[in-house]
Formats: C-alpha cells, sequence, structure tokens
C-alpha cells in the first residue's frame, strides 16, 4: 500500500514572511521522492503542515486522493522524521519504538512484531538492547528512520536524513532505503542534492517557498547525463574505445569531438571522467577539452541563482 502526495496552493506564514508560498507539488504513490531546497526553502514548514503540526494558512494538502485532516481522523497513517529528532536516552532502542508501536494503538505482542520488523528493514537488530546514546550518528538516522516505518504507513517523510552522515553512512542509509522501494511511498528532504540523486526517482524542488520544479528524475536529468571530449587530434577508429567503455555509450560528434553518455543513477560524471581520461591517454590522444552536460544540482543552483 502506497499513497500519492499533493499538496495544492499551499502557504503558511509566520509573521509577514511566507516560509511556504502558494506551493503546489505532486508525488505520485510509490515514489522515492527528493525534496528539495536550500537551507529557509520551507521542507521543514511543508512537512509539519502535512503532519498536521502547522495549520496552513491557504490551500490544501491530499495523501491518496483524501483531504489530510480527514485521513488523519479516520486513522490513516503517515511517517515522519522530524529533521531534530530526540531519543530518550534512558530506554533501550527497543524500548523506545515499541513504545511508538503501542501509541499506534498495536497490542503488545502486534507491537513486539512490528519492532523487529522496522529493525530489521534500518538493519539495527543487533543494537536492540542499546541505549540511543551508544549508537553512531548514522545508526541514530536509521533508528530515526526505523520509528518513521512503524505501523507500515502508505506515505513516509524523512526530513534531512543524510545530513551530516559520512559516505559509509550514506550507503548504509541507501540499503534502508531500497529496503522500502516500492512498498510505501517516500519523500525525503534535503538541502544537498548530489546525496539524493543517486537514491531517488523523482524531484521536487523548491525556494523560498515556492515550487521551482518537480518531476521525474530521469526526465529532469535527460535521459542520460554526457561528458564531452575534445580532442587534438581526429579518431579514426571508436570501436576499440567503445569496447573499453561499456556500458557507457560512445559516440562522436564530429571527427575530434567525442561524446560519452552514462546513466547519473549508476556513475557519477567525475567517476565517468577518470576512466575515460585514462583510455584516451593510452590510446594516444591528447585532450583538449572536457565539458560536462549540466547535473541536476547544477540545474538547481542555476534555478535559484539571483539575477
Ligand atoms: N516557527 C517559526 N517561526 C518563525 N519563522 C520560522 C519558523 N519556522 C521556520 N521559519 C522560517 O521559515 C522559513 C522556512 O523554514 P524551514 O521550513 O525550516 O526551511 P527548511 O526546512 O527548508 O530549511 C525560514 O526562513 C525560517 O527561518
Ligand atoms: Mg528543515
Amino acid at each position: 500500500m502506497a499513497a500519492s502526495l499533493e499538496i495544492k496552493n499551499l502557504t503558511r506564514r509566520f509573521g509577514s514572511l511566507r516560509a511556504v508560498d502558494d506551493l503546489s507539488m505532486h508525488v505520485p504513490e510509490l515514489s522515492v521522492a527528493a525534496f528539495v531546497g536550500a537551507n529557509g526553502a520551507g521542507k521543514t514548514t511543508t512537512f509539519s503542515v502535512i503532519a498536521g503540526y502547522l495549520r496552513p494558512h491557504q490551500g490544501r494538502v491530499e495523501i491518496a486522493g483524501e483531504e489530510v485532516g480527514a485521513y488523519r481522523r479516520r486513522g490513516g497513517r503517515m511517517g515522519l522524521l522530524p529533521q531534530d529528532v530526540q531519543f530518550y536516552d534512558n530506554r533501550s532502542v527497543y524500548r523506545q519504538l515499541l513504545m511508538f508501536a503501542r501509541l499506534e494503538g498495536m497490542s503488545s505482542s502486534q507491537a513486539d512484531a512490528e519492532v523487529w520488523r522496522v529493525l530489521d528493514l534500518v538493519h539495527l537488530r543487533d543494537k536492540a538492547k542499546e541505549k540511543p546514546g551508544a549508537l553512531s550518528r548514522g545508526m541514530k538516522a536509521r533508528l530515526g528512520v526505523a520509528q518513521a516505518l512503524i505501523g507500515a504507513p502508505p506515505i513516509v517523510m524523512l526530513d534531512e536524513p543524510t545530513a551530516g552522515l559520512d559516505p559509509r553512512m550514506l550507503a548504509e542509509f541507501r540499503k534502508t532505503v531500497e529496503a522500502l522501494r516500492g512498498k510505501t511511498t517516500l519523500v525525503i528532504s534535503s538541502h544537498d542534492l548530489s546525496e539524493l540523486e543517486a537514491l531517488c526517482d523523482y524531484v521536487c524542488m523548491i525556494d523560498h517557498g515556492k515550487l521551482l520544479s518537480q518531476g521525474p528524475l530521469r526526465e529532469m536529468l535527460g535521459a542520460s547525463s554526457k561528458v564531452i571530449y575534445e580532442l587534438d587530434s581526429a579518431v579514426s577508429d571508436l570501436s576499440e574505445i567503445a569496447a573499453k567503455l561499456e556500458p557507457w555509450q560512445v559516440r562522436s560528434v564530429d571527427e575530434r569531438t567525442l561524446e560519452v553518455t552514462f546513466d547519473p543513477r549508476q556513475s557519477t560524471a567525475a567517476e565517468v571522467n577518470s576512466k575515460v581520461l585514462r583510455i584516451l591517454l593510452d590510446v594516444g590522444f591528447s585532450i583538449r577539452n572536457v565539458k560536462s552536460e549540466r547535473t541536476l544540482e547544477q540545474s538547481y543552483f542555476e534555478a535559484t541563482k539571483k539575477d
């Protein structure tokens, strides 16, 4: 079971500041959606309105087509990992989660089974007896995700879950997301799009409380990403280079220009570039210039650049 999210003309002010300003956006069900914006763009405020912690001044929110207030009143579930999640330091990981499961109205045996289910999803089963203070930062982040997953809500919102994670922790977080993909709709906010590019299949970008752009990641990146090489001499035979570069595609734009196309969810431009440069140098080419087609992150910076 997964639910879509629809936000229609949502406005939330703090005094004269429009933290969310006539925001309309749509997240299709079963997406892993990146909700991206700079600090202060309005992400946490939007999540707080969806979760019912803040009232909107205008507009509405729908979960699976139902007005969110009505959805909550009839017991519809949603998971939220707050940006500054706090844990009770005197309770074990197991007991914190058990408490949340009981608050969801589960019997003690249901709650017990649910706690082990979510601990497995975030790979924390062996930490069940630990106090949160004994967990690493990456484990704490996963404990927060576990809490948001209790009751298997059809939509789960994670507010900046990747902030402050090192690359290894990010890799563990990705595994957790992979375990959820296709089971629930996930909306993951971040101010750092590069952390989410490899994770998400849908993107909503906001700035100053307004929507900048939204859509499937592939469309927003273009079908693919490209790195373009200008060479000092003409290429007579591409096949040797092409064979070495699989699964990336290479074609000649003109006799001295090569274009290498790759799936941005499989490789980064930097990885592609380091391998291509080595191969081109091995084969005996001098490289005059290298250009990368703009990434999603660059397109975000361009879209938010002030004139
Ligand atoms: N409780 C509040 N009172 C006053 N201003 C707030 C409050 N919460 C957020 N803001 C302001 O609203 C804007 C959006 O904040 P926020 O939603 O936290 O952005 P983000 O999560 O994208 O960093 C910011 O300018 C922030 O300072
Ligand atoms: Mg925030």
